[in-house]
């Protein structure tokens, strides 16, 4: 498998690296820690490490050092595509270089010979009661492979700690490769009542996954691949992505570290905010009758505010720019579908929303995020079902967080196991703080 040994390759070399500025700088303050961000979510505190992608506040998301307009630019492409192959992503995050179409490619048979789902998988899922959350029913479909982890088997046989991430890898590959399917299983069972075919050996990654989710039109495939790369990865200390590292660190396998990122991301106020958005969105068409005025919907932004709740898709802990992720999503839309009512409200919302914001002063980041428009371009393909829009964020998400896990296993990242302390000492901490010398 060309991907393992170039994998294998990359290893001694950050080995020696992390080894060496530990050794040789282990000492050196990377960062203070005050009162409020023990108190306010550990916000901005630097303590975590990936060289997978970094988030700036102001320019957004880059995987390994590239832009999102650069990763568009140089990742191979199907012929004729606009949007590259997923594996091409999965291969720059893994490896960390641009691959070449062969490498692309040879990702994408990986996942072919991988993507067969064991029919229990689908019979789990669909003996949940009905009104069970697509979220519940995808994290449960994960941990119904966990009995074929090979990181597991291996472990259980006695490894060295050296190969930790060989059969990690073997399990990121097989779990990437099979959870489109579990997501067309979920979504052709709940909401159209039968079954979904059987992945097409001559698609790739996001073709497939439009296939057997039932939205075979070129469109929605490239969407589908622009999707899943654009929801891959956000650095580590967001919910999803953290609490797969944490979870791994305890030396689970990626079944049961992903399944518990997907229980983070189904949060309001992170992969659930997909769906708030649209419904959002909704809300105005329906109270407005249609898109309605700028002055109108000023108003209706308020109204939300005054009332206690978030403008769902906007603000973020990191981010003080509009999201490139969000912009690339505009684009897509802009080309594919400039007339939908959705697509022409979500701009107007953008025009808007932001100023409304700002004049709150309570947002430290009043701009759009990839949630304010993710949900409207796959409503336009007829994914009209809000609450599968989190899974469709979840199968993106695996492609970081496997490949971060991996990494961590080869570096030989630890338990992660931060200190806590009482109340009444940090009044203590605080009292001497203040206290004239
Ligand atoms: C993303 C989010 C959770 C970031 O949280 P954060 O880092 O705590 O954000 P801030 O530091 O800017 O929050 C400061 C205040 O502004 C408020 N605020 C932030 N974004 C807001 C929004 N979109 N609408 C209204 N108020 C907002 C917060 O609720 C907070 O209010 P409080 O002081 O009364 O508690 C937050 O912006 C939010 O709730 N956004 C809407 C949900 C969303 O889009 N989530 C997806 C993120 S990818």
């Amino acid at each position: 498998m060309k991907i393992k040994d170039k994998f294998a390759e990359k290893v001694p070399e950050w080995r020696e690296r992390v080894r060496k500025l530990v050794k040789d700088y282990g000492d050196v303050k990377v960062d203070e820690v005050t009162i409020s961000q023990v108190y306010g979510g550990m916000r901005n505190i630097k303590s975590l490490v990936t060289d997978i992608s970094y988030v700036d506040p102001n320019e957004g998301i880059r995987f390994r050092g590239y832009t999102i307009p650069e990763v568009l630019e140089k990742l191979p492409k199907p012929p004729g595509a606009k949007y590259p192959y997923v594996g091409g992503l999965y291969y720059l995050l893994l490896i960390g270089e641009i691959p070449t179409e062969e490498d692309a490619l040879e990702v994408e048979q990986e996942w072919k010979e991988r993507n067969d789902v064991p029919e229990y998988v689908c019979g789990v899922i669909n003996r949940m009661p009905d009104d069970t959350h697509p979220i519940p029913q995808f994290s449960q479909g994960i941990l119904a492979l966990q009995r074929n982890s090979k990181f597991a088997k291996r472990y259980q046989e006695g490894m060295n700690r050296d190969e930790y991430w060989e059969p990690m890898l073997e399990d990121s590959l097989d779990l990437t490769a099979k959870v489109t399917s579990i997501a067309a299983c979920i979504y052709r069972h709940k909401y159209k009542g039968d079954e979904a075919p059987p992945p097409d050996p001559n698609l790739d990654y996001g073709a497939n996954f439009a296939h057997m989710v039932g939205i075979p039109t070129k469109e929605y495939e490239e969407l589908s691949r622009l999707y899943f790369l654009l929801h891959s990865d956000h650095e580590s200390g967001n919910v999803s992505a953290h609490t797969a590292h944490l979870v791994a660190s305890a030396l689970s396998d990626i079944y049961f570290s992903f399944s518990a990122a997907m229980n983070g991301l189904a949060g309001p106020l992170h992969g659930l905010a997909n769906q708030e958005s649209l419904r959002w969105l909704m809300d105005v068409l329906e109270k407005f009758n249609g898109v309605p005025s700028k002055e109108e919907l000023e108003g209706f932004a308020w109204d939300t505010l005054n009332s206690g709740l978030v403008i769902p898709g906007y603000g973020h802990g990191v981010l003080r720019k509009t999201d490139p992720r969000f912009s690339t999503l505009l684009e897509f839309g802009k080309q594919y579908m400039p007339d939908d009512k959705l697509f022409k409200l979500a701009n107007l919302v953008y025009d808007v929303v932001p100023q409304v914001l700002m004049e709150q002063g309570k947002a430290k980041d009043p701009w759009p995020n990839v949630d304010a428009i993710s949900g409207v371009l796959q409503y336009h393909y007829g994914v009209k079902e809000f609450d599968f829009y989190t899974v469709l964020f979840g199968i993106g998400r695996l492609l970081g967080v496997s490949a971060n896990i991996v990494w961590a296993r080869a570096l030989g990242q630890p338990l992660e196991r931060p200190k806590s302390l009482t109340t009444q000492m940090l009044e203590e901490i605080a009292i001497q703080a203040k206290e004239p010398a």
